[in-house]
Protein backbone atom coordinates (compact mmCIF):
# COMPACT_ATOMS: atom_id res chain seq x y z
CA UNK A 1 0.00 0.00 0.00
CA UNK A 2 1.22 3.51 -0.93
CA UNK A 3 2.12 5.49 2.66
CA UNK A 4 2.45 9.54 2.22
CA UNK A 5 6.03 9.72 3.04
CA UNK A 6 7.22 12.09 6.32
CA UNK A 7 10.29 14.13 7.13
CA UNK A 8 10.44 14.84 10.28
CA UNK A 9 13.37 17.41 11.45
CA UNK A 10 14.48 16.89 15.29
CA UNK A 11 16.01 20.00 16.54
CA UNK A 12 17.17 18.62 19.81
CA UNK A 13 18.69 21.36 22.54
CA UNK A 14 19.63 23.71 19.81
CA UNK A 15 18.07 26.92 18.32
CA UNK A 16 16.62 29.19 20.53
CA UNK A 17 13.13 31.03 19.52
CA UNK A 18 14.06 33.31 17.56
CA UNK A 19 16.12 31.26 15.69
CA UNK A 20 14.12 28.92 15.31
CA UNK A 21 11.49 31.00 13.92
CA UNK A 22 14.07 32.82 11.03
CA UNK A 23 14.67 28.84 10.22
CA UNK A 24 11.24 28.03 9.79
CA UNK A 25 11.03 31.43 7.64
CA UNK A 26 13.57 30.01 5.28
CA UNK A 27 12.21 26.62 5.11
CA UNK A 28 9.02 27.49 4.37
CA UNK A 29 10.44 29.59 1.38
CA UNK A 30 11.98 26.82 -0.06
CA UNK A 31 9.14 24.10 -0.41
CA UNK A 32 5.69 24.33 -1.49
CA UNK A 33 3.41 22.16 -0.04
CA UNK A 34 2.82 18.90 -1.83
CA UNK A 35 0.34 15.91 -1.01
CA UNK A 36 2.63 13.34 -1.02
CA UNK A 37 5.21 14.40 1.63
CA UNK A 38 4.15 15.81 5.17
CA UNK A 39 7.37 17.94 6.70
CA UNK A 40 7.57 18.48 10.52
CA UNK A 41 9.58 20.29 12.58
CA UNK A 42 10.08 19.71 16.19
CA UNK A 43 11.74 22.18 17.89
CA UNK A 44 12.64 22.39 22.00
CA UNK A 45 9.59 23.17 24.34
CA UNK A 46 10.33 26.83 24.57
CA UNK A 47 10.48 27.37 20.67
CA UNK A 48 6.83 25.84 20.23
CA UNK A 49 5.34 29.08 19.73
CA UNK A 50 7.86 31.04 18.13
CA UNK A 51 7.20 28.37 15.67
CA UNK A 52 3.75 27.88 15.21
CA UNK A 53 3.21 31.22 14.61
CA UNK A 54 5.44 31.24 11.52
CA UNK A 55 4.15 28.06 10.19
CA UNK A 56 0.35 28.72 11.28
CA UNK A 57 -1.70 28.37 7.91
CA UNK A 58 1.21 26.57 6.11
CA UNK A 59 1.54 22.85 5.63
CA UNK A 60 3.98 22.59 7.77
CA UNK A 61 3.21 20.48 10.96
CA UNK A 62 4.56 21.25 14.60
CA UNK A 63 5.59 18.94 17.06
CA UNK A 64 7.25 18.29 20.39
CA UNK A 65 10.68 15.95 21.43
CA UNK A 66 9.50 14.86 24.47
CA UNK A 67 6.08 14.67 27.15
CA UNK A 68 5.21 13.51 30.30
CA UNK A 69 2.13 11.41 30.40
CA UNK A 70 0.21 13.35 33.59
CA UNK A 71 -2.42 16.11 32.81
CA UNK A 72 -0.49 17.90 35.64
CA UNK A 73 0.79 17.93 38.86
CA UNK A 74 3.60 18.20 40.87
CA UNK A 75 5.97 17.33 38.52
CA UNK A 76 8.68 19.57 38.15
CA UNK A 77 10.19 20.45 34.79
CA UNK A 78 7.75 18.30 32.82
CA UNK A 79 5.05 19.09 30.24
CA UNK A 80 1.60 17.27 29.58
CA UNK A 81 0.28 16.18 26.58
CA UNK A 82 -2.75 18.78 26.96
CA UNK A 83 0.01 21.85 26.75
CA UNK A 84 1.60 20.26 23.74
CA UNK A 85 -2.17 20.12 22.11
CA UNK A 86 -2.80 23.83 23.41
CA UNK A 87 1.10 25.01 21.89
CA UNK A 88 -0.47 23.43 18.16
CA UNK A 89 1.51 20.28 18.28
CA UNK A 90 0.24 17.59 15.80
CA UNK A 91 3.36 14.88 16.76
CA UNK A 92 5.31 13.84 19.45
CA UNK A 93 8.73 12.06 19.57
CA UNK A 94 8.82 9.22 22.07
CA UNK A 95 11.82 6.90 23.31
CA UNK A 96 14.50 8.65 21.76
CA UNK A 97 17.73 7.52 22.76
CA UNK A 98 18.88 10.03 23.43
CA UNK A 99 15.82 10.33 26.54
CA UNK A 100 16.62 6.88 26.97
CA UNK A 101 20.08 7.59 27.64
CA UNK A 102 21.60 5.61 25.04
CA UNK A 103 23.55 8.32 22.94
CA UNK A 104 25.53 7.24 19.78
CA UNK A 105 28.34 9.70 20.91
CA UNK A 106 28.76 10.35 24.33
CA UNK A 107 28.92 13.71 24.98
CA UNK A 108 27.47 13.86 29.18
CA UNK A 109 29.00 11.58 32.04
CA UNK A 110 28.36 8.17 32.13
CA UNK A 111 27.19 8.89 35.96
CA UNK A 112 24.25 11.19 34.79
CA UNK A 113 22.57 8.95 32.09
CA UNK A 114 19.98 7.54 34.70
CA UNK A 115 18.46 11.32 34.43
CA UNK A 116 17.32 10.30 30.63
CA UNK A 117 16.25 6.63 32.31
CA UNK A 118 13.38 6.23 29.39
CA UNK A 119 12.21 2.91 29.80
CA UNK A 120 9.63 0.69 27.69
CA UNK A 121 7.24 1.34 30.31
CA UNK A 122 7.17 5.01 30.22
CA UNK A 123 6.75 5.24 26.35
CA UNK A 124 4.35 2.86 26.79
CA UNK A 125 2.65 5.36 29.03
CA UNK A 126 3.59 8.24 27.15
CA UNK A 127 2.06 6.91 23.54
CA UNK A 128 -1.27 6.17 25.15
CA UNK A 129 -1.33 9.84 26.71
CA UNK A 130 -0.36 10.92 23.32
CA UNK A 131 -3.40 9.12 21.55
CA UNK A 132 -5.83 9.96 24.10
CA UNK A 133 -5.20 13.76 23.20
CA UNK A 134 -4.96 12.85 19.10
CA UNK A 135 -1.00 13.35 19.09
CA UNK A 136 0.30 11.59 16.86
CA UNK A 137 3.42 9.56 18.43
CA UNK A 138 6.63 9.18 17.00
CA UNK A 139 7.90 5.89 18.64
CA UNK A 140 12.37 5.61 18.46
CA UNK A 141 13.66 2.15 18.23
CA UNK A 142 17.26 0.89 17.69
CA UNK A 143 20.22 -0.50 18.80
CA UNK A 144 23.42 0.37 19.49
CA UNK A 145 27.20 -0.34 18.33
CA UNK A 146 27.53 -3.33 20.66
CA UNK A 147 24.15 -4.73 20.19
CA UNK A 148 24.44 -4.75 16.21
CA UNK A 149 27.55 -6.63 16.33
CA UNK A 150 26.26 -9.29 19.11
CA UNK A 151 23.05 -9.36 16.60
CA UNK A 152 20.95 -8.93 18.56
CA UNK A 153 19.22 -5.76 16.13
CA UNK A 154 16.58 -7.44 16.18
CA UNK A 155 15.67 -9.00 19.47
CA UNK A 156 16.46 -5.36 21.08
CA UNK A 157 13.71 -3.58 18.63
CA UNK A 158 11.26 -6.45 19.15
CA UNK A 159 11.73 -5.53 22.90
CA UNK A 160 11.35 -2.39 22.41
CA UNK A 161 7.82 -2.60 20.11
CA UNK A 162 6.58 -4.95 22.48
CA UNK A 163 7.11 -2.84 25.30
CA UNK A 164 6.00 0.71 24.20
CA UNK A 165 2.98 -0.84 22.28
CA UNK A 166 1.65 -3.33 25.28
CA UNK A 167 -1.79 -3.17 25.51
CA UNK A 168 -2.76 -0.54 23.46
CA UNK A 169 -5.62 -1.68 21.16
CA UNK A 170 -4.08 -1.87 17.18
CA UNK A 171 -7.33 0.35 15.80
CA UNK A 172 -5.78 3.32 17.86
CA UNK A 173 -2.71 2.93 15.85
CA UNK A 174 -3.41 3.43 12.14
CA UNK A 175 -1.34 6.61 11.84
CA UNK A 176 1.43 5.86 14.28
CA UNK A 177 4.82 6.46 13.27
CA UNK A 178 7.96 4.42 14.38
CA UNK A 179 11.72 5.52 13.71
CA UNK A 180 14.13 3.47 13.11
CA UNK A 181 17.65 5.60 14.78
CA UNK A 182 20.14 2.80 14.84
CA UNK A 183 22.14 4.37 17.94
CA UNK A 184 25.40 4.10 16.72
CA UNK A 185 24.39 5.98 13.44
CA UNK A 186 23.14 8.89 15.24
CA UNK A 187 24.94 12.46 14.98
CA UNK A 188 27.91 10.55 14.50
CA UNK A 189 28.07 11.00 10.66
CA UNK A 190 28.04 6.85 10.24
CA UNK A 191 24.76 6.08 8.36
CA UNK A 192 23.36 2.83 7.97
CA UNK A 193 23.81 1.23 4.40
CA UNK A 194 20.29 2.08 3.02
CA UNK A 195 19.60 -1.47 1.97
CA UNK A 196 20.70 -2.53 5.33
CA UNK A 197 18.14 0.23 6.98
CA UNK A 198 15.54 -0.59 4.25
CA UNK A 199 15.84 -4.50 5.37
CA UNK A 200 15.48 -3.18 9.23
CA UNK A 201 12.10 -1.01 8.73
CA UNK A 202 10.65 -4.15 6.65
CA UNK A 203 11.76 -6.73 9.95
CA UNK A 204 9.59 -3.61 12.41
CA UNK A 205 6.95 -3.92 9.75
CA UNK A 206 7.10 -7.57 10.06
CA UNK A 207 7.21 -7.26 13.92
CA UNK A 208 4.13 -5.08 14.29
CA UNK A 209 2.20 -7.33 12.43
CA UNK A 210 2.93 -10.18 14.90
CA UNK A 211 1.93 -7.33 17.71
CA UNK A 212 -0.80 -5.34 16.57
CA UNK A 213 -1.96 -6.93 13.09
CA UNK A 214 -0.83 -6.76 9.10
CA UNK A 215 -3.23 -4.34 8.26
CA UNK A 216 -2.31 -2.08 10.61
CA UNK A 217 1.40 -2.45 10.56
CA UNK A 218 0.43 -1.56 6.63
CA UNK A 219 -0.55 1.62 7.65
CA UNK A 220 1.94 2.47 9.79
CA UNK A 221 4.60 4.99 8.86
CA UNK A 222 8.58 3.70 9.17
CA UNK A 223 10.74 6.18 9.17
CA UNK A 224 15.14 5.84 9.23
CA UNK A 225 16.65 8.38 11.74
CA UNK A 226 20.35 8.26 11.93
CA UNK A 227 22.77 11.02 9.90
CA UNK A 228 20.40 11.45 7.31
CA UNK A 229 21.38 14.60 4.90
CA UNK A 230 20.88 15.89 1.14
CA UNK A 231 23.27 12.98 0.41
CA UNK A 232 22.13 10.40 1.17
CA UNK A 233 18.63 11.01 1.66
CA UNK A 234 17.49 9.85 -1.77
CA UNK A 235 19.09 6.52 -1.46
CA UNK A 236 17.89 5.85 1.77
CA UNK A 237 14.11 7.10 1.06
CA UNK A 238 13.81 5.12 -2.33
CA UNK A 239 13.98 1.58 -0.25
CA UNK A 240 10.21 0.60 0.04
CA UNK A 241 9.98 0.28 3.48
CA UNK A 242 11.46 3.24 4.61
CA UNK A 243 8.71 5.75 4.77
CA UNK A 244 10.33 9.26 5.11
CA UNK A 245 13.55 10.33 8.08
CA UNK A 246 13.90 11.62 11.34
CA UNK A 247 16.93 13.97 10.81
CA UNK A 248 18.73 15.26 13.60
CA UNK A 249 22.02 17.81 12.74
CA UNK A 250 20.97 18.13 9.02
CA UNK A 251 17.25 19.86 10.15
CA UNK A 252 19.27 22.63 11.87
CA UNK A 253 20.11 24.62 8.19
CA UNK A 254 16.67 25.31 6.66
CA UNK A 255 18.23 24.71 3.23
CA UNK A 256 19.57 21.50 3.87
CA UNK A 257 16.78 20.12 5.66
CA UNK A 258 14.68 21.69 2.57
CA UNK A 259 16.81 19.58 0.13
CA UNK A 260 16.79 16.22 2.17
CA UNK A 261 12.77 17.07 2.07
CA UNK A 262 12.96 17.22 -1.58
CA UNK A 263 14.76 13.86 -1.69
CA UNK A 264 11.61 12.22 -0.37
P1 LIG B 1 21.19 12.93 13.46
O1 LIG B 1 20.08 12.66 14.57
O2 LIG B 1 20.47 13.14 12.14
O3 LIG B 1 21.91 14.16 13.90
O4 LIG B 1 22.05 11.73 13.40
C1 LIG B 1 18.90 11.93 14.30
C2 LIG B 1 18.06 11.84 15.54
O5 LIG B 1 18.62 11.68 16.63
O6 LIG B 1 16.81 11.91 15.50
Amino acid sequence: MSRTKLVAGNWKMNLTAAEAGAAVGTLLGQISPRPDIDVLVCPPFLSLSTVRGVLRNTALHLGAQDVFWKESGAFTGKVSPGMLVEAGCSHCLVGHSETRGRFGKLEVGESTLGYFNETDHTANLKIRALLYHAIVPILCVGETEDERTASKTESVIRKQLTGALEGIDPAELYSFVVAYEPVWAIGTGKTCDAVEAGRVCAEIRAMLGDILDKDVADHIRILYGGSVKSSNAQEIFSQPEVDGGLVGGASLDPLEFAKIVLSA
